[in-house]
């Protein structure tokens, strides 16, 4: 599929020991919050008000400041990764609170369908056994950018992330969510990535504060 590809390598093997040091980040210092579905890279259904999704991260300041050494893997083989698959002009964010953050989607409980802000994304599964029969699934809009998450699940491709691999994914103006993972919690490592076209300059107002499930203070 031309939006999203697989590569095999991941930070295990750039810092051995780091996924379990990455976890035990995401364990300790994991904030917790709601999606409503209001922002405007939201794809959802609000016709019978706003949704309360909980959501619960690490944010990229308290990243850096516990492993620091992932800056180095973000700006260095997951940067190559990117160019590979979207061409050399790709580069990594500038601002700190545009850097690599941990996503952990609590068993049973889906991401809001949205639209991505910038391109291309990395995607890193460190824990959480995603399959057709466990559930977990990146779903990728087919249409680019569909309203709702039925609009997005009627003509979708599934991709099931597994510990080890990146995933190169564009989703700018592609509406994509997580299917709820049925067993176990879900940790996801992001990454932004920047082109041209979608310069880290423009990125949506309020979406960092978005992300973290805070309600922006301007959108
Ligand atoms: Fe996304």
């Amino acid at each position: 599929m031309s939006f999203l590809q697989v590569y095999p390598g991941g930070l295990e093997d750039f810092h051995p020991g780091g996924r379990q040091e990455l976890l035990e980040i995401a364990e300790a210092f994991r904030t917790y919050g709601v999606h409503d579905g209001t922002h405007s890279a939201s794809r959802e259904d609000l016709s019978g008000g706003p949704l309360a999704l909980p959501v619960s991260m690490v944010a990229p300041a308290v990243l850096l400041e516990h492993a620091p050494w992932v800056a180095d893997w973000y700006r260095g083989p997951l940067l190559k990764y990117a160019r590979a698959f979207m061409g050399r002009l790709v580069v990594a964010s500038e601002d700190p609170r545009n850097f690599p953050l941990v996503n952990v989607h609590e068993q049973g409980v889906r991401y809001e369908a949205h639209v991505d802000s910038n391109q291309p994304v990395g995607l890193e599964l460190l824990a959480g056994d995603c399959s057709p029969q466990n559930g977990g699934a990146l779903a990728i809009s087919n249409r680019g950018d569909v309203p709702d998450l039925g609009a997005l699940l009627a003509n979708c491709v599934r991709h099931y992330p597994r510990v080890g691999e990146v995933a190169i994914m564009d989703g700018y103006r592609r509406t994509h969510a997580v299917e709820p993972l049925l067993v176990g919690e879900r940790v996801m490592m992001v990454y932004n990535f920047w082109t041209e076209q979608a310069p880290e300059s423009m990125r949506l107002a309020g979406l960092a504060e978005y992300d973290q499930g805070k309600r922006p203070s301007s959108q």
